[in-house]
């Protein structure tokens, strides 16, 4: 099981500190599991894993087998939570070299509005047999409706209505919007997000399932090792036995003690977008209320060599979360080279992983030194076991930590103001005097020096 391990947080957190602290975490937890918490009809992910739905899950894995057999790309079109938990798992647990992965090549796109790109993977799906599996809760959402509408359109183009509605997945709300209504219209394949999971929490659901079990990830496994955290978590409801509380409870107390940034520092880089998904799930949860630890993340040691002369000597209101695996899939040693003229001689015949986790340990004590408190969360191999703990770990701990705060953690309303001010300018109907006074105000700045 994942383990916390935080001798490095002291002074700013230490015994005496988590000790008052868990009255608190207890009040936030009793809160979380009696339903009686801000946002609480959104507690769907706390015991989804408990809750497999097999027939579901044998539905995803028959699905994806036959596109594993038959495709040459499968489209992920989402953006946020409808998205980055998916990505996270493949990169995460996939080969790294697109040359060595098996099934067709995963695409993703609806989370920019970029033109070029779009543009791009236009071209490139010409003439490859290709499915898209557009997922949105809402079914409204800007950027993966228009880059649905040019996949259809393509789509239409290049094959007939009955082949189009087989090549389409629809992972969308039970009851609401677009999707819905154009799925049931067009007769796509269809997956629920049940209604009381939000986006961001939903990567245990058929958003994030079936894209991973395309990819070849054993979503079973995964399930299983989110299972035993939610588990965990319901059983062990103390600091002294549950890292998932102690995390929350540290990152509370540091953001209480003038740390109000928390950067997590991956030091694989398969783990860059997991990074991406903590982001999105820890801003989008706490980031509120003008309150919340800001979320950054750092991949290691490539960002030793950048944002590392930051961490050790800049601004002082930082604190490091590491993301280790203790345990590599492969091993690789550092060669001998007649006469040593790099001088790393020193370093013949040692494992890879081993100067990886040299630079680890250094970096943990130079950064404490430097007056950034650290601690490092290990997880014991990169497989879908460990990735499925590490989900739901990061998904209780966010709530508890939200919780503390004082914030509702399962909403999102900040998201709402660029959509409102885009769809003005972008000629929304009905919209006409908001968007004539934004123009006035674009106007201005576009005359200003
Ligand atoms: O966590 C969230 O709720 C958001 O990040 C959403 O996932 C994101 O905005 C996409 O929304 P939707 O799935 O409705 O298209």
């Amino acid at each position: 099981m994942i383990k916390l391990k935080m001798p490095l947080l002291a002074p700013e957190v230490d015994a005496a500190a988590l000790k008052a602290v868990q009255p608190a975490v207890r009040r936030v937890v009793d809160q979380l599991y009696k339903g009686r918490c801000p946002g609480s009809d959104m507690l769907g992910w706390r015991d989804l894993p408990l809750k497999e739905d097999s027939a579901e899950l044998r539905q995803i894995q028959k699905l994806a087998r036959k596109i594993r057999q038959k495709a040459d790309l499968f489209i992920v079109v989402g953006i946020g939570g409808s998205y980055l938990g998916a990505r996270a798992a493949i990169e995460g647990l996939s080969p790294a070299l697109p040359g060595n992965r098996s099934g067709p090549e995963i695409l993703f796109l609806g989370n920019h509005l970029d033109a070029d790109y779009a543009a791009e993977l236009l071209r490139y799906i010409k003439g490859k047999k290709y499915y898209v599996n557009v997922i949105s809760k809402s079914g409204t959402t800007t950027e993966p409706g228009i880059a649905f509408r040019l996949l259809l359109d393509h789509l239409r183009r290049t094959l007939p209505a009955k082949k189009v509605k087989e090549r389409v997945i629809a992972t969308t709300s039970p009851v609401k919007g677009a999707l819905l209504a154009m799925a049931e219209e067009f007769g796509f394949h269809k997956f629920i997000i049940p209604e009381d999971v939000g986006g961001r929490f939903s990567v245990l659901t058929p958003v994030g399932l079936l894209p991973m079990a395309v990819a070849g990830i054993d979503i079973g496994k995964m399930l299983k090792g989110a299972a035993g955290m939610a588990r965990h978590c319901s059983e062990n409801r103390t600091l002294g036995k549950n890292d998932a509380l102690k995390y929350a409870a540290a990152r509370h107390l540091l953001y209480l003690a003038g740390k109000p940034i928390e950067i997590l520092g991956v030091w694989n880089p398969a783990l860059l977008y997991l990074a991406e998904w903590w982001k999105q799930l820890f801003g989008e949860s706490e980031g509120k209320d003008k309150k919340g630890i800001f979320p950054a993340s750092v991949g290691l040691t490539t960002d030793l060599h950048s944002l590392g002369q930051y961490i050790q000597d800049g601004r002082r209101d930082l604190f490091e979360t590491f993301l280790v695996i203790d345990k590599n899939r492969r091993k690789v040693a550092i060669p001998e080279l007649e006469g040593d003229p790099d001088q790393l001689g020193f370093l013949a015949g040692q494992q890879l992983a081993f100067a990886n986790q040299q630079a680890w340990r250094g970096t943990m004590l130079a950064h404490r030194a430097g007056g950034t408190p650290n601690m490092t969360l290990h997880i014991g191999k990169r497989d879908a076991f460990h990735f499925g703990e590490l989900f739901y770990f990061f998904e209780f701990a966010v709530a508890v930590s939200g919780l503390l705060l004082g914030v509702n953690p399962f909403d999102q309303p900040g998201v709402e103001a660029y959509k409102k001010n885009m769809f003005a300018l972008l000629g929304e109907p009905g919209r006409e005097e908001e968007r004539r006074a934004l123009e006035e105000q674009l106007l201005k700045i576009d005359d200003s020096e």
